[in-house]
């Protein structure tokens, strides 16, 4: 792995500044004899400091639309415009780099590894940028999700909320500019659900980190304000408050339950 960094750091952008533009996204599979069109032309506009869901059934292109948003898979047409840079120009070297600088990622299954620590699986993105005081970062990481104290735990040793927690400090020590969740609550029970999305909550609204969340969960999708839904590949509704199509969804401030008739209003 280089340590050089050669990615130019991008201006820093006051909140509310898009940063990300998709313009006639296009995915089309080919696995088999029928080629299966997993996005249809998607339009999307994010704003720095934006947090977000994306709904809709299974098969809808949830996944491979954040796999396209964080630079995990390339479309099949279209382009994808992240903090000013084309991305659909860059080389797959260029787009690791850009994952590793300014994408943190979560998944449903939290994608820790048994033998290492929290304080050990939160300093390995760092060792992979070659970052230096990664001891210090990554303690810092981990108060900043409610778990100093349990540093020195493996993930056995922790709930799945907890362990989820730590994956979230493993996307966030990096100091990234979004962090893009895909079904991150989806192993978890409703008690350790709040905790994560209360932390998820907390991180865009303290830090400004853009928060875009994949969910079929519509109690989830209920702790953000706007709300995005695909259906075959297509988004069919776009809702936040001074958007047209706008659906109640109580702010996170003053949220304390979350509102799933609000959300299903419109799923
Ligand atoms: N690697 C792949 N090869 C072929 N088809 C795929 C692949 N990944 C997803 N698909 C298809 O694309 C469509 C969208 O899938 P996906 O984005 O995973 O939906 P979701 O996350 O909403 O369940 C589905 O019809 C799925 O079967
Ligand atoms: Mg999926």
């Amino acid at each position: 792995m280089d340590t050089t960094l050669t990615m130019p750091e991008p201006k820093q952008v006051a909140r509310g500044a898009t940063m990300i533009e998709l313009r006639g996204i296009l995915k089309v599979y080919r696995a088999g004899d029928v080629p299966v069109v997993a996005l249809d032309h998607i339009d999307l506009d994010i704003a720095r400091g934006e947090m977000l869901s994306i709904i809709g059934a299974s098969g809808s292109g949830k996944s491979t639309l954040m796999n396209i948003l964080g630079c995990l898979d390339k479309p099949t047409r279209g382009t994808y415009t992240l903090e000013g840079r084309n991305v659909n120009a860059l080389s797959d070297r260029q787009l690791a780099r850009l994952r590793g600088r300014r994408i943190g990622f979560v998944f449903q299954s939290f994608n820790l590894l048994s033998r290492m620590t929290a304080l050990e699986q939160v300093e390995l993105p760092l060792i992979y940028l070659g970052v230096r005081n990664r001891r210090r970062l990554a303690m810092r990481a981990l108060a900043s999700v409610g778990l100093a104290d349990r540093w020195h735990h493996k993930p056995t040793q922790l709930s799945g909320g907890q362990q989820q927690r730590v994956a979230i400090a493993r996307a966030l020590v990096t100091n990234p500019a979004i962090i893009m969740a895909d079904e991150p609550t989806g192993a978890l029970d409703t008690k350790t659900t709040k905790a994560v999305m209360e932390t998820l909550v907390r991180l865009n609204a303290e830090r400004g980190i853009t928060v875009i969340l994949v969910t079929h969960e519509l109690d989830v999708a209920a702790y953000t304000r706007r709300v995005i839904t695909l259906r075959d590949g297509n988004i069919i509704s776009d809702a936040a408050p001074g958007r047209t199509n706008v659906v109640a969804f109580p702010s996170a401030e003053t949220r304390r339950e979350p509102a799933p008739e609000a959300a299903g209003a419109d799923a």
